[in-house]
């Protein structure tokens, strides 16, 4: 699977939902025609859980996780966050690769476009940064904390706004999560702004991230 073939198929995803939230993202989506970088691999120990994902699919995301799955190898792997943050046990179970953006193999300063990996049983404590981001789950349904919303469900498939700035978090449960972000605005390439407490699991609390 190439990494055109994996941009086709979440440009085909993408194309089923509709609202002026995504159309201000989709309007700075790169042409065919768009320069490629050549991308060194680097796996993640978060990779180990690409073959738990396809269970927690939904038909409209399957083939994207697929795809995903497939091309996973030939990825480059990141993380924006060090032990200090978060700890050793979030960096084994997290991880992003860019698809669209400054660093992925197809190159955008209008647009960031991405796969986040989580592992299961793992908070990701809450952030924020000045991109506007859109995030679609595409395998396992997470707990997702969004500004002052409690942590909701989110199956694969939903779209998830977050504007410029609000605090966000996701809590996964038994299965991984496999989700596409996009990212718009701001410095594409920023590291959030850590609002949560690391290690913190418990289930109760909803408003001591901020
Ligand atoms: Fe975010």
């Amino acid at each position: 699977m190439s990494v055109d073939g994996v941009i086709e198929t979440a440009r085909a995803l993408l194309g089923r939902f509709d609202g002026p939230e995504l159309a201000a993202f989709m309007a700075g989506w790169p042409s065919r025609d768009t320069g490629r970088r050549l991308i060194e691999p680097r796996p993640l120990p978060v990779l180990r859980w690409l073959d738990r994902l396809a269970p927690g699919a939904v038909d409209e995301t399957r083939p994207l996780v697929g795809d995903l799955v497939a091309a996973a190898a030939d990825l480059a792997w990141g993380q924006t966050y060090a032990a200090g943050d978060f700890g050793e046990r979030f960096l084994e179970r997290y991880g992003w690769s860019e698809l669209i953006g400054l660093r992925g193999p197809i190159a955008s300063d209008r647009l960031a476009c991405g796969v986040l990996l989580l592992g299961p049983d793992l908070e990701y404590p809450a952030h924020s940064h000045a991109a506007e981001e859109i995030y679609i789950p595409l395998a396992g349904t997470a707990r997702w904390l969004r500004g002052g919303e409690g942590w909701r469900p989110r199956r694969p498939g939903e779209l998830i706004h977050h504007p410029s700035g609000i605090a966000h978090a996701m809590r996964t449960d038994e299965q991984p999560l496999l989700a596409l972000y996009l990212w718009r605005g701001g410095d594409l390439a920023q590291k959030s702004t850590i609002l949560g407490v690391a290690g913190r699991r418990s289930d109760g609390g909803d408003d001591d991230h901020a």
